[in-house]
């Protein structure tokens, strides 16, 4: 292996003389009396390589010698992934002292003293591929599968398949080659973070809605299994709330929470709060379908650039069980700003705002690892993969939040001024999009689901937000007495959809989380009100009864659906709209179903 000696040291920034040749991104180990810091290759200048290093360099000084691992930074795969808390090297928090680890120390990911049952899914005699299930274990719940390692070229058979109870490191299988090759598969593989695993034959384009049971998504910007979406927002907006409520509901098998906290305590509030936290879909632990990968203040910059890396692969790894893994990133500013200061060290030509030129490369791919894949045997398996971004002062326009815009689909601007007013989310319904109602696989699909004209619908109810806001805009310009009465309606029409759809109480337990069938039927509910005609005799008279449907309706919201007092909130409602309408909703009564 190669071998060097430092030569200059900026901060975490370490300059090394090689003896010969590195890689980009190869992982290298400094040894500081006795020590042995982890550092990556980031460029390469001749026989100089400069390297990141991922602990304090404290001590470092030059002359220390190097030495090189002919592998890019790795991190291990295998059943024990779920439930634990990471760092972004995946060093185990739990194993550690205290939440700082002491300096050159790295922890097991993975147990490996620990059994697992493993039940093998090939037999003696069976090809396999890179990707393939040999067998299973249970981790939790969830059916983890033994994976022939991605990085096996070609195809082998299986030689030797054993079974029962057995440790990450012992030999599950034996695979052979067409050249004679021998080779003994472990539960344990190791996979470069920076590299997409591709154990799949096919990447359809996404389709099917991930119900997240936030109305403002679901209904009306819609996130897809595979998909990807962020949330850009000033401090305090609820970009964390959001994400955890997304965590908490969202219909996925697994949730990868990568915390990068904005506020020192916001990591050990994750820690505290989620082992606590009961899984509203199966009513066991959520944190048994978690794992969570936290950066601690004190680790460097470089630590935290790895972490979205090792949460991802950590989220495709599950994929490629054929499982739907929703992976968050919160917030993924603060890894720009690492790639900022890295690029700052090394002097490169900056981009704008001192961010490194090829920063809107750097998201784009990464963002396209998510995605929604055909695995060889038939199944299917996805990444959602959803970040927030804080963009410093709130200026949409800095270079973190365009480049993200390029490349996620969804895209849910949290507003300062909605958190101001408290209607939460603060989700600016205006602002937000999502590109997924454009495709014509999701039409469909939602076609099928819900209705043939649901995204019509999805439209009609945008249509009567933005409608509603310029009504808004009008009245304050001109007056409340000056305007038609039907500016005020319209502005009406908009604000009920905005308090019974789109503001959602993340802390009620029914109004958390709304099933689709739910949202389809308060959407159909809403739209139909908006049909229905009305004498105004002024404009009070339309605030005034808005007010009282809107009352009930955020009643229903409260209700546990198919309760009794769910069933009086309609009655009333259906009674008030026919004395006031002179007609009768029931003829077309969208609520037949419920
Ligand atoms: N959906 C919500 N419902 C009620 N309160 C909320 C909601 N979202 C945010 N908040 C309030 O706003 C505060 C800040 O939210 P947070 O998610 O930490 O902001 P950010 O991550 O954008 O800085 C929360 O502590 C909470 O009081
Ligand atoms: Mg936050």
């Amino acid at each position: 292996m190669t071998q060097g000696k430092v030569s200059g040291v900026v901060a975490n920034l370490v300059t090394v003389e090689v003896d010969g040749p590195v890689a980009q991104n190869e992982i290298c180990y400094i040894d500081v009396g006795g020590v042995s810091l982890m550092a990556e290759v980031i460029r390469i200048l001749g026989s100089s390589a400069h390297v990141q290093v991922f602990e304090s360099t404290r001590g470092l000084k030059v002359g220390s010698s190097v030495e090189f691992s002919g592998h890019m930074l790795e991190i291990d795969l295998g059943p024990g992934i779920l439930s634990r808390k990471y760092d972004g090297l995946q060093n185990d928090l739990e194993k550690m002292s205290g939440i700082f680890l002491a300096r050159g120390t790295r922890v097991d990911a993975l147990d490996a003293d620990r059994p697992f049952d493993f039940r093998p899914l090939v037999k003696s005699g069976d090809e396999v591929q890179a990707g393939d299930w040999l067998g299973e274990v249970k981790e939790n719940w969830i059916d983890h599968k033994i994976m022939v390692p991605f990085a096996l070229e070609g195809s082998w058979a299986v030689s030797e398949i054993r079974s029962g109870s057995l440790c990450v490191d012992e030999p599950v299988a034996t695979l052979r080659n067409a050249r004679g090759e021998s080779r003994p598969v472990t539960m344990r593989q190791k996979w470069p973070i920076k590299k997409a695993i591709q154990a799949f034959t096919e990447r359809p384009r996404p389709y099917r809605l991930l119900e997240t049971g936030i109305r403002v998504i679901d209904t009306l910007n819609p996130l897809v299994e595979g998909g990807t979406g962020f949330i850009p927002g000033p401090f305090g907006c609820g970009k964390t709330v959001l994400q955890h409520a997304m965590s908490k509901n969202a219909h996925a098998d697994l949730i990868i929470i990568t915390a990068c906290g904005e506020r020192a305590n916001e990591v050990v509030e994750i820690f505290k709060e989620f082992p606590h936290l009961d899984d509203p879909r199966t009513g066991r632990k959520l944190m048994e379908r978690t794992t969570i990968i936290c950066n601690t203040s004190n680790m460097p910059v470089a630590a935290r650039e790895a972490s979205v890396y090792t949460g991802m692969t950590i989220a495709e790894y599950y994929r490629a069980m054929g499982l739907r893994v929703l992976l968050l990133a919160d917030s993924t500013s603060r890894w720009a700003q690492a790639l900022r200061e890295m690029s700052n060290r090394l002097e490169e030509l900056p981009g704008p705002d001192a961010f490194p030129m090829d920063l809107s490369a750097i998201i784009s791919n990464f963002y396209s690892r998510a995605g929604y894949v055909r695995l060889r045997n038939g199944q299917t398996g996805s990444v959602t993969f959803v970040g927030t971004v804080s963009p410093a002062g709130g200026n949409l326009k800095e270079p973190v939040t365009e480049s993200t815009r390029k490349a996620a689909r969804a895209f849910y601007a949290l507003s300062q001024g909605r958190a101001d007013a408290r209607r939460y989310p603060a989700i600016d319904p205006l602002d937000s999009y999502s590109k997924y109602l454009e495709y014509p696989e999701f039409v469909e699909y939602m076609g099928q689901e819900l209705r043939p004209d649901w995204t019509a619908m999805v439209t009609e109810a945008r249509d009567i937000l933005r409608q509603g806001q310029d009504a808004y805009a009008q009245i304050n310009i001109l007056g409340d007495d000056s305007v038609p009465l039907e500016y005020h309606e319209v502005y009406w029409k908009g604000e009920m959809i905005d308090f019974v759809i789109l503001q959602q109480d993340a802390f009620d337990a029914v109004d958390a989380s709304t099933p689709l069938s739910r949202q389809k039927f308060m959407l159909e509910l809403l739209l139909a009100i908006t049909r229905l005609r009305f004498s105004w005799s002024g404009f009070e008279a339309i605030g005034n009864y808005y007010k009282k449907l809107i009352n009930i309706l955020k009643q229903m919201n409260y209700a546990v659906t198919d309760s009794p007092e769910f069933a009086t909130y309609l009655d009333r409602l259906r009674q008030m709209l026919r004395e006031e309408s002179g007609q009768d909703l029931a003829a077309d009564w969208p609520g037949a179903n419920v």
